[in-house]
C-alpha cells in the first residue's frame, strides 16, 4: 500500500517536472515585454526625427563596436567572442535583406533588446548583452532602429559559431534565462538630479559596463547583486572595481573620471586591453553630457553624495629595503626613460606609474601581463598619441620581473605582498 502511493507519488512529481521543463524549454515564461503601441512602422517623418538620439545611443550601446572586426565593413559582425563552450561570432546587423537585420519589423527590434530573442523565437546567447540592454526605453529603441536601419547594408555573410554553439542548443537559454535574465528597470532614487538618472540608465543599460566590470556566477550570469564591483579575467585582464569607493580611493573626481573616459587618458594611466575598445569606440564618441552623467553616477555613493578623491598611496617602508631595490635598478634601466624616475609619466610619451590602476589593484595580473606583453600602439583622442609600451618578456627573466613589479607595487601602490616568479610564469604569453 505505501510503496504504491510513494510510487503514484513519484511518477506524478516526475510528470509535473517534465512537464514544466517543456514549459521552460518553450519559452511559457519569456514573454515579451515589449511596449504594446510598436506594431506600426515608424514614419520617415519619426524615422528623420529620430536619427541623431538613435546614433547617439547606439555609441553609448558600442553596437558598432562589437559588431565590427576592426579593419572590416561597418556592423557586418564576425567578432569572436571566446567561451569556454566554444567561440560565438556577432552577426551582420546592417540592413541587409538576407544576412543582415533588413527584414526586421519595429517589434522584431523592440524584442531583441529588450527580450534577447530574434524573430522566428530564436534565443540569443548573452554574448549580446540583452541583460542590460533590456531596461531601454522604448522610445530609445525606437531611435536605434531608425539609425541602424539607415546605415549602409552590407552583404556579408554570418560567421559559424564553434563548439557547442554549433549545436541546436538555443531553447535551452530558457534555463539560463529563468536563473540569469532579472525583470530590471531603469535605477531610480530619490531626489537624483537628471544627471545621476541619466547616468544610471547609461551604465547599468545600453553602456553595459557591468559586463565587464560585475563578477558572473557559475552559470555565466551577472551577479547583480555585487555590480561593478569587478573580479573576473576578461581577455586575460582582471577588470578592476569601479564602485564609487574605490574610484575615489584611486584618486578620480567626476572631472577625471570624465575626461579619462572620453579621452582614455587620466592620472591614473590610460585604458588599454578591452577598456581600450571601450574608451575608443563608445565613450570617446558620446557627447560631453552624456560621459558626464555617466562619471557622476559612478563617483555618487550610496548615500547619495559624491565621493572625494582621496590622496595616492604612501611608498611602504619595504620599497627602500634591500631585496626590493634591484626591482628599482630594473625600472631605472628598463621603464624610467618613457614613464619617469619618480614613475610620474611623460606627456605624450608615457603615463605615470605612482597611483597607476595596474600598479594599484590588489591582482598584480594586468601589471605583468602589461610588463611582458607590452601594448600595442594606440591612438586617444585628439590625435594624442604615445608610444608603444614595448613587452619585456625576451628581455627579463622571471625573477627580474616579479622583482620590479614588487618594487613597483611597494613605491607607487601601496601593495606589500611581494609577487614571485611562479606569479610572473603563470601569465599567458602574448597572443
Ligand atoms: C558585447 C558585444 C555586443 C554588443 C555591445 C552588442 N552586441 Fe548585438 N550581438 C552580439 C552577439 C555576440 C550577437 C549574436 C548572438 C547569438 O548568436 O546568439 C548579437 C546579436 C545581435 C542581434 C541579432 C541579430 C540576428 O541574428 O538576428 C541584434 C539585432 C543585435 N545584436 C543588435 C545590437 C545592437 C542594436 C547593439 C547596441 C545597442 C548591440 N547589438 C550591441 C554582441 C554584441
Ligand atoms: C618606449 C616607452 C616605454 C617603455 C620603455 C616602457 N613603457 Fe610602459 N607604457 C608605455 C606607453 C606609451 C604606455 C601606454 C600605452 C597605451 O595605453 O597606449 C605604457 C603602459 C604601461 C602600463 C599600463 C598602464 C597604463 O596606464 O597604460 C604599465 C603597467 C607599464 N607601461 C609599465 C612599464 C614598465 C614596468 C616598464 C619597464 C619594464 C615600461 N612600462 C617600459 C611606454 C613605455
Ligand atoms: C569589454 C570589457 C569592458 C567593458 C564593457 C567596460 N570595461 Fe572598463 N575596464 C575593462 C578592463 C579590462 C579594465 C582594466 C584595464 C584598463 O585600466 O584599461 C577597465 C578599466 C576601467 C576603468 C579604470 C579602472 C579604475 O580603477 O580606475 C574605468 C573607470 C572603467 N573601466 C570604466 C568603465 C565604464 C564606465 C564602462 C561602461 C561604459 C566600462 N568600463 C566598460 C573592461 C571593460
Amino acid at each position: 500500500m505505501k510503496s504504491n502511493r510513494l510510487r503514484n507519488g513519484l511518477v506524478g512529481f516526475i510528470g509535473v517536472a517534465v512537464l514544466l521543463a517543456l514549459a521552460v524549454l518553450l519559452g511559457v515564461f519569456r514573454p515579451s515585454t515589449v511596449a504594446p503601441d510598436v506594431q506600426q512602422p515608424l514614419t520617415d517623418a519619426q524615422t528623420r526625427e529620430l536619427l541623431p538620439r538613435g546614433r547617439e545611443l547606439a555609441l553609448a550601446g558600442n553596437c558598432m563596436g562589437c559588431h565590427s572586426l576592426p579593419q572590416g565593413p561597418r556592423g557586418a559582425g564576425g567578432v569572436p567572442i571566446d567561451t569556454p563552450f566554444g567561440t560565438l561570432y556577432s552577426t551582420n546587423i546592417t540592413p541587409d535583406k538576407t544576412y543582415g537585420i533588413g527584414k526586421y519589423s519595429r517589434e522584431d527590434f523592440h524584442r531583441v533588446l529588450r527580450d534577447g530573442i530574434a524573430p522566428g523565437n530564436r534565443n540569443l546567447y548573452p554574448g549580446m548583452p540583452f541583460v542590460f540592454t533590456h531596461i531601454t526605453r522604448a522610445e530609445d529603441i525606437d531611435a536605434l532602429y531608425a539609425y541602424i536601419m539607415s546605415l549602409p547594408s552590407i552583404t556579408e555573410p554570418n560567421v559559424a559559431n564553434t563548439g557547442v554553439f554549433r549545436l541546436p542548443v538555443r531553447p535551452f537559454m530558457n534555463f539560463w534565462a529563468l536563473i540569469n535574465f532579472p525583470d530590471r528597470q531603469p535605477p531610480v532614487r530619490e531626489g537624483a538630479s537628471e544627471q545621476w538618472l541619466r547616468g544610471a540608465y547609461l551604465v547599468e543599460g545600453l553602456g553595459h559596463c557591468g559586463a565587464c566590470h560585475t563578477p558572473r556566477n557559475v552559470t555565466m550570469g551577472v551577479s547583480f547583486a555585487r555590480s561593478l564591483e569587478g573580479g573576473d579575467v576578461v581577455d586575460g585582464l582582471v577588470v578592476p572595481d569601479i564602485t564609487a569607493q574605490t574610484l575615489a580611493k584611486r584618486g578620480f573626481n567626476t572631472q577625471s573620471l570624465s575626461e579619462y573616459l572620453s579621452s582614455g587618458i587620466s592620472a591614473q594611466g590610460t585604458a588599454f586591453g578591452s577598456m581600450y575598445t571601450v574608451t575608443h569606440f563608445s565613450t570617446s564618441a558620446m557627447q560631453a553630457a552624456d560621459v558626464d552623467a555617466i562619471a557622476s553616477y559612478l563617483m555618487t555613493g550610496k548615500d547619495g553624495q559624491l565621493l572625494k578623491p582621496a590622496k595616492g598611496p604612501e611608498p611602504l617602508p619595504a620599497a627602500s629595503d634591500t631585496p626590493l631595490q634591484r626591482g628599482r635598478l630594473s625600472y631605472l634601466s628598463a621603464c624610467a626613460g618613457c614613464h619617469g624616475t619618480n614613475g610620474e609619466g611623460i606627456p605624450n610619451v608615457a603615463p605615470p606609474m605612482n597611483g597607476n590602476i595596474a600598479v594599484v589593484m590588489d591582482s598584480p595580473v594586468n601589471l605583468l601581463t602589461v610588463i611582458l606583453q607590452g601594448v600595442p600602439t594606440q591612438t586617444f583622442t585628439g590625435n594624442q598619441r604615445m608610444y608603444a609600451m614595448p613587452g619585456f618578456a625576451d628581455r627579463m627573466s622571471a625573477e627580474e620581473v616579479a622583482g620590479l613589479a614588487s618594487w613597483m607595487r611597494a613605491q607607487w601602490g601601496g601593495q606589500g605582498k611581494a609577487i614571485t616568479a611562479e606569479q610572473v610564469e603563470a601569465i599567458a604569453p602574448a597572443k
